[in-house]
């Protein structure tokens, strides 16, 4: 039985990490399915985001799972930590939108996956943080600098080096949370959003911003003005823009 359940709607999947009696945490099998379940959903060409979720009421995730762990060599974290950042990459370079609907605990890798999506809409109940350093470990899976490049380097010590749980309410206050709704709704909510966000925009110009963000957390402010001026510039090689600003001057919709 595989530990991610992939459920195919229109345009979009839910992915949910399905081990709730470990609390969805993560271990090599599920680093493993969820990459794979990316890569198919983003095989198929209809295919434009994912929302990735946790099964049960209580927890997203609450992390890498501790028991596999706890026996581990140097050399395995070292692999352990390389399976984790392929996983996580998987999501943060892949073609499809990705959206994390966290709805509990999101600690430790919990977190780092969510932090790996695009965006996150947390539960009102949900819990975040990074409590690795309460086991004698730091973030392996990409959360010291994901956190750092999201919420300024000052919360991101603060978060890493206390350990501590966040509440929703300050998790959004921070952005580390996009949005935050009531836990019955927020699959629902997130649903919606990603329908709205997926009709009547161009995906093309989408893909187009999502790059060019990421590309320029790299990059120094110059640099990144500047491929924002090639990415503008790319589009209009392609129909999208004439087909969207031909629609909005004649009062219609468009169809990307
Ligand atoms: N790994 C393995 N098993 C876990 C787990 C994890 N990260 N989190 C919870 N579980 C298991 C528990 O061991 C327990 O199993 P049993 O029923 O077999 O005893 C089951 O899930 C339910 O958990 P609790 O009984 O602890 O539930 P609770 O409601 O009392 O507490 C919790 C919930 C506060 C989330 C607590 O489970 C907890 O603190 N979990 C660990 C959180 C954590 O430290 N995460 C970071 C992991 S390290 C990491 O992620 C490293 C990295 O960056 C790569």
């Amino acid at each position: 039985m595989s530990t991610v359940q992939i459920e195919k709607k229109e345009r979009y999947s839910i992915l949910t990490i399905d081990r709730p009696q470990a609390l969805n945490a993560l271990n090599a099998t599920v680093l493993s399915e969820l990459k794979h379940a990316v890569q198919a959903v983003a095989g198929q060409p209809d295919q434009r985001a994912i929302i990735v979720t946790g099964a049960g009421a209580k927890a997203f995730v609450a992390g890498a799972d501790i028991a596999a762990m706890q026996e581990m060599s140097s050399g395995d974290a070292h692999q352990f930590a390389q399976l984790g950042h392929a996983c996580m990459n998987a999501i943060a370079h892949s073609r499809l939108i990705s959206v994390a609907a966290v709805n509990g605990f999101a600690l430790g890798g919990g977190m780092e996956l969510a932090l790996a999506c695009d965006m996150r809409f947390g539960a009102d109940s949900a819990r975040v943080g990074l409590p690795e350093v309460t086991l004698g470990l730091i973030p392996g899976f990409g959360g010291t600098q994901r956190l750092a490049r999201l919420v300024g380097a000052g919360l991101a010590m603060e978060i890493i080096l206390s350990g501590e749980m966040i509440l929703a309410p300050r998790a959004a206050e921070i952005g580390l949370l996009n949005r935050i709704y009531p836990a019955a709704q927020l699959l629902e909510e997130t649903e919606k959003f990603v329908q709205t966000m997926l009709s009547g925009k161009s995906f093309v110009a989408q893909a187009s911003a999502r790059r060019v963000i990421a590309e320029g957390l790299d990059q120094s402010l110059a640099r990144g003005l500047e491929t924002e001026i090639e990415f503008f510039a790319e589009l209009f090689k392609g129909e999208h823009p004439r087909l969207g600003m031909s629609a909005f001057l004649s009062k219609q919709k468009p169809d990307f």
